[in-house]
């Protein structure tokens, strides 16, 4: 699948040095250390940039119990193959196919979207559906926790578009994933 016949996709997900992007019980506390630096790390140049966002269902849970709805304004596809039979009102569910999730997307009109949730990324990343990454590498080892990848089948060569380090020892390394070779 290209993208003419899929809209653009992209990951831009924080991770600890050691690969985690939540602790085992799902916090994300240690995020709040690059907190308070008066710097966005780029949210809102992507948030411009898409049109609609694919979570997977445990990120859809915490982004849904907190007070402030990152997503506003935007199609929002949650993925949920057991646990949930609903989603918010501005939501909807999928279970299924994911190229045909991004073929019904290009066909509606959708451009840009953002794909959110570990277990989600490697999906997308294992069905080589994946154009952009964003990683915002936080200054902290975890030990443990939820990983930001699991294994996919074939090797992603990946092309260093940029990096930038701020104040607050955030990293922020922008791929663009291009075609696989073997
Ligand atoms: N550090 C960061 O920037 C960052 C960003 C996002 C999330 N997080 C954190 O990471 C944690 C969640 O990540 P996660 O690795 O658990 O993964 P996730 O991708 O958010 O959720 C995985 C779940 O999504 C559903 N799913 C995934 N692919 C599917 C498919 N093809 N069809 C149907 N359902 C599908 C399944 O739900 P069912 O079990 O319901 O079938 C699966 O268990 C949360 O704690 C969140 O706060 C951190």
């Amino acid at each position: 699948m290209t993208q003419n016949n899929r809209p653009k996709i992209s990951i831009y997900i924080a991770t600890s040095i050691d690969g985690y992007i939540a602790r085992k019980d799902g916090s994300l506390d240690w995020l709040d250390r690059v907190g308070g630096f008066d710097e966005d790390y780029g949210f809102q140049k992507l948030l411009d940039s898409i049109d609609a966002v694919i979570l997977g269902r445990n990120t859809y849970e915490v982004a849904a119990s907190v007070h402030d709805w990152p997503y506003k304004g935007k199609r929002i596809v949650v993925l949920s193959n057991n646990s949930l039979q609903t989603v918010r009102e501005e939501a909807e569910l999928f279970r299924g196919d994911l190229t045909q999730l991004a073929s019904q997307l290009h066909s509606d009109g959708i451009k840009h979207v953002w794909i959110d949730g570990g277990v989600t990324i490697s999906q997308f990343l294992d069905l080589q559906m994946v154009d952009s990454m964003t990683l915002s590498v936080i200054p902290v080892m975890l030990g443990s926790g939820m990983s930001l990848f699991s294994k996919i089948s074939k090797e992603l060569p990946c092309r260093l578009v940029s990096s930038q380090s701020y104040p607050s020892g955030l990293v922020q390394l922008n791929y663009e994933i291009t075609k696989s070779e073997n």
